[in-house]
């Protein structure tokens, strides 16, 4: 699998864009890029999660890191993505510190069978609703 990634990753990036997973449109007149429509589906992912300030995410199988960075940006939580190849690991660190958020987002080279990680480590936490909200 590592290798498959770190092989294949040059073609599937030049095929398929930065993200590595599904694309949403919208119904079949939807003209929207492969890369718009697998943007939308991450944004539609972290909404219906509830992704928000003071919540540490978890991508595990986290690609090149445009996932964590895309939920990041729009929610203001912390990522950690974590991939088994080392290529995406480094290309990931390259897009978090161009985008300037090396702080918020970051990436390991870890398997996700396996992760060490303590039980909680990555909190769900809601926003607090703003003032006037019921
Ligand atoms: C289809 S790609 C999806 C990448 C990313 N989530 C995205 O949407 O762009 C699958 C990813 O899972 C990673 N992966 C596969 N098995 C894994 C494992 N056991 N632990 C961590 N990452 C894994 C691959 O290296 C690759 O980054």
């Amino acid at each position: 699998m590592t290798d498959y990634y770190s092989a294949l990753g040059p073609l599937l990036r030049m095929a398929w864009g930065d993200n590595l997973h599904f694309g949403y449109w919208e119904g079949p007149s939807d003209r929207s890029s492969p890369q718009e429509a697998t943007d939308r589906f991450t944004d539609v992912l972290a909404e219906r999660l509830g992704v928000g300030v003071g919540c540490r995410v978890l991508d595990a199988g986290c690609g090149i890191g445009s996932p964590a960075l895309r939920v990041a940006a729009s929610t203001g939580a912390e990522v950690l993505g974590i991939t088994i190849s080392g290529q995406q690991v480094d290309q990931a660190v390259e897009l978090a510190e161009r985008a300037g958020m090396s702080d918020r987002v970051r990436f390991q080279l870890k398997d996700a069978m396996d992760t060490g990680f303590e039980a909680e480590s990555f909190a769900h936490k809601p926003v607090s609703p703003g003032p006037g909200a019921r």
